[in-house]
């Protein structure tokens, strides 16, 4: 089977209903995706399937041939997870991953309303939500300035 992982493209050859979080993590080695509830409830293997924030733990892998899949480990993201450290946004680690893909699909200036509902699926047991949506601000002001920057 065939699939895009993080911009490359990927033949593997795995059951077509093994979870998309087990191929991730297990035959393809990348365990920036993480296990939590394993039954859709807490967001902690939250990634990218065409660009659409998905839970890999309920996604059998035959739902991604021939599509586009970004894992924290291919995200472009390090201004998020860069914010994330500096306004401690992250305790544990174990929803960061996912708290940061889900963030990806915010506008460059979210409001709290829109910064809940794209989280709404992430559950965060130890950092609480306003370091979270600190970072998230700061990540998204710190694109704005880029972008400003960057020559024409
Ligand atoms: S591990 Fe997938 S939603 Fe909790
Ligand atoms: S940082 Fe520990 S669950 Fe969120």
């Amino acid at each position: 089977m065939r699939f895009t992982l993080n911009g490359t493209d990927v033949e593997i050859d795995v059951h077509p209903m093994r979870r998309l979080l087990d191929v991730l993590r297990e035959d393809c080695g990348l365990t920036g995706t993480k296990e939590g509830c394993g039954e859709g409830e807490c967001g902690a293997c939250t990634v990218l399937v065409d660009g659409e924030a998905v839970v890999s733990c309920l996604v059998p892998f035959t739902q991604v041939e021939g599509r586009s899949v970004e894992t924290i480990e291919g995200a472009q993201a390090q201004a998020l997870q860069r914010a994330f450290m500096d306004h401690i946004g992250a305790q544990c680690g174990i929803c960061t991953p996912g708290m940061i893909l889900a963030a990806m699909s915010l506008g460059a200036d979210p409001t709290r309303k829109q910064m809940q509902e794209a989280l709404a699926g992430n559950l965060c047991r130890c950092t609480g939500y306003e370091a979270i949506f600190r970072a998230i601000r700061a990540a998204k002001r710190a694109s704005r300035t880029d972008a400003q920057r960057a020559p024409a």
